[in-house]
């Protein structure tokens, strides 16, 4: 099987688990490159993303967007997806054992995938493999744990929010992607 049926196999899977949380919102899985340069992990589906089955489609996703473009590479060139793969009510927090739950498809997609870096969106994401880790000060750091490359990011959200003091940070980082990749392949 290449990584493409993996992949499919593993969504059909998701699919089926009726034991999962969240189970009345819709499954937005991920979608990128199977080789992707980076493998971007953000924290749940919103509204937009919920309706339109894709991950990082609204407001932070055309921040997303933008800042992929900074880096003249394409959308199709990464792959994105979210710890938790329906969206919580309200736009809520996700809960500790939501977590958890989507945790083993998240821990496959990740072997599937086998991305040279994963670059963390947020809190959530960043302490989902950094449990320690503070995003303030760890956010544009290059991490190694258990074999795989992570690197935290600030959530675009947060970007929008506050884009003088927040947006900026998160650019700044988002633009030294590149340089990790080096670093990673000395
Ligand atoms: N925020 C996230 O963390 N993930 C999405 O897919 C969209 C917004």
């Amino acid at each position: 099987m290449n990584k493409e049926e993996k992949l499919k196999e593993l969504e059909e899977e998701i699919t089926a688990d009726k034991n999962l949380p969240l189970a009345n919102a819709n499954l937005v899985f991920g979608e990128g490159s199977t080789n992707p340069k980076v493998l971007f992990i953000g924290e749940a589906p919103g509204q937009e993303e919920d309706r339109q089955k894709r991950p990082f489609v609204g407001r932070s996703g055309k921040l997303l967007d933008k800042l992929i473009e900074e880096l003249g590479w394409k959308r199709e060139e990464v792959y994105i997806t979210n710890i938790v793969k329906r969206r919580p009510p309200e736009n809520r927090d996700p809960f500790p054992e939501e977590i958890e739950a989507y945790k083993p498809y998240l821990t496959r997609q990740i072997e599937i995938i086998d991305p040279p870096l994963i670059a963390t969106l947020g809190r959530f994401s960043m302490n989902y493999f950094l449990p320690e880790a503070k995003i303030s000060r760890d956010q544009g750091k290059l991490f190694k744990i258990n074999g795989r490359y992570i690197y935290p990011l600030l959530h675009p959200a947060a970007g929008l929010r506050s884009p003088d003091v927040m947006g900026k940070a998160l650019r700044e980082s988002f633009l030294k992607i590149p340089a990790a990749i080096k670093k990673i392949q000395k």
